[in-house]
């Protein structure tokens, strides 16, 4: 198989600019009571940008195609509730996830149940209300087959294989190599996975996610052409052995790596699918119901946030800005800074764009009490002065859901808008109060 590079053409806007973030974020300084003084960071999402991704896949992948966008990597409420009027499901992986999707309104024939550490309860949960569930291993399948024994269903049962075509980049991210704490590995296996299939007539579905950020897009689609191969596979089987039903339900687990640099090229979602067809062709003839499991591409580029200067410690030869958003939104930029990368632009307090180069470098931490709380180093920014807001780009996916609660820092204020002037507050900033809730 001949995977073809990428052409690099940019095809679709790949993150906001940072004209766009300071034209809102003026604007946003402008409203009465928006962002007030204890607002000492605010996350912003631009609607039309967010739909925009969404549009854009859609319209690519067959109309029947469920798109079950991944809450791991955003589980704000009211995006959620606004995301499902554009027609998409969601990837849960957890029962609090699967609320979240309830709450949000979003039928069971819309969500997708993947998570390799699911209780006995939550699968019957999710069996009685009919959720498609993607089993992580083995045992879990038997667990499956035990509680269907008890229970009528209409939920749809995958397998997720681990297709062992090895790791991106970014070791935290890829899931696909030869270990790996997630699904089945399939090299060891294959004759195993076969006999499931045979033996459940339940089990039609199959999954196959290789990794997120740091995964070339070639190796993802490898992986899942080597599970097509499999699923290809067992289908030829179980028409010798005269099945009712083949395996109808192809998951392709999320991962398409994003930009975070605002001049870089990423594989956009036309080209990777475009790679698809020419090397996967088997998910658009018919033959599949195709599912998608999108998380960074949606929302990563789709949130920024603005965090205010407290202080600038000016040395001889460099500078410190110590300012409000640290590891608590940026957990995995500060625990692995090699891997993450986030630019930083420099507004004055009315939102302006700051221009000049300083002659000292910075220095970028947060608020947190350990010495690794810093997101950026050595960096050349105009003359930085307490006031100040720093404009964090690409913040929209896998920060706050992972946010950390050391230090006991406010969940700062989430603000939603639409053509850089119309605001929403889509979350308040964590009263003290909740905080206390929380420990308590
Ligand atoms: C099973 C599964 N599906 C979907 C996703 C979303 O991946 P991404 O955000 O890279 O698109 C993940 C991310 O870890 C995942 O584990």
């Amino acid at each position: 198989m001949a995977i073809e590079k990428p052409s690099g053409k940019k095809l679709i806007k790949s993150s906001l600019s940072k004209e766009e973030m300071s034209k809102a974020f003026g604007f946003a300084l402008s409203q009465p009571d928006l962002i007030t003084t204890e607002d000492t960071a605010v996350i912003f999402y631009d609607l039309d940008f967010l739909d925009d991704r969404i549009e854009k896949l859609k319209s690519l992948f067959p109309e029947t195609t469920l798109h079950a966008l991944a809450v791991k990597a955003n589980p704000l409420t009211k995006i959620l509730a606004h995301i499902i009027q554009l027609g998409v499901g969601l990837e849960v992986a957890s029962l609090p996830e699967l609320y979240l999707a309830e709450k949000a309104g979003f039928t069971a024939d819309n969500i997708v149940f993947d998570s390799p550490a699911k209780t006995h309860d939550e699968l019957e949960y999710a069996i009685k209300a009919g959720i498609h569930i993607n089993a992580d291993s083995f045992d879990e399948l038997e667990r499956i087959a035990e509680i269907l024994e008890n229970h009528e269903s209409k939920s749809k049962i995958g397998l997720r294989i681990n297709p062992q075509v090895g790791t991106g980049s970014i070791k935290s991210t890829s899931v696909a190599g030869v270990i790996s704490k997630f699904g089945v590995p399939l090299n060891d296996n294959t004759d195993r996975i076969i006999a499931c299939y045979v033996k459940y007539n339940w089990l039609r579905s199959i999954h196959v996610h290789i990794g997120s950020q740091g995964c070339p897009v070639p190796l993802i689609i490898d992986g899942i052409r080597k599970v097509l191969n499999l699923a290809n596979e067992i289908n030829s089987c179980l028409k010798q052995h005269s099945a009712t039903q083949l395996i109808d339900t192809f998951d392709i687990g999320g991962g398409l790596p994003v930009s975070y640099y605002p001049d870089t090229e990423p594989v956009s979602m036309m080209q990777y699918h475009s790679m698809l067809q020419e090397n996967c062709n088997e998910l658009f003839d018919g033959r599949y119901k195709l599912i998608t499991e999108f998380g960074r591409y949606i929302y990563a580029n789709t949130g920024w946030v603005a965090s205010r200067v407290e202080y600038v410690k000016r040395e001889k030869n460099y500078n410190i800005v110590m300012s409000h958003i640290g590891a608590d939104l940026l957990l995995r930029k500060c625990y692995h800074p090699d891997d993450w990368h986030h630019q930083i632009t420099v507004v004055d307090s009315r939102g302006n764009l700051k221009t000049g180069t300083d002659k000292n470098k910075y220095i970028i931490a947060g608020p947190l009490c350990f010495a690794g709380d810093v997101i950026a180093k050595d960096l050349d920014l105009p003359v930085v002065n307490e006031g100040d807001y720093l404009l964090i780009h690409d913040v929209g996916a896998y920060t706050l859901s992972m946010w950390s609660r050391y230090n006991s820092r406010q969940m700062p204020k989430v603000i939603s808008y639409r053509n850089t002037n119309t605001f929403e507050i889509i979350k308040q900033r964590e009263t003290k109060e909740k905080l206390f809730d929380f420990w308590s």
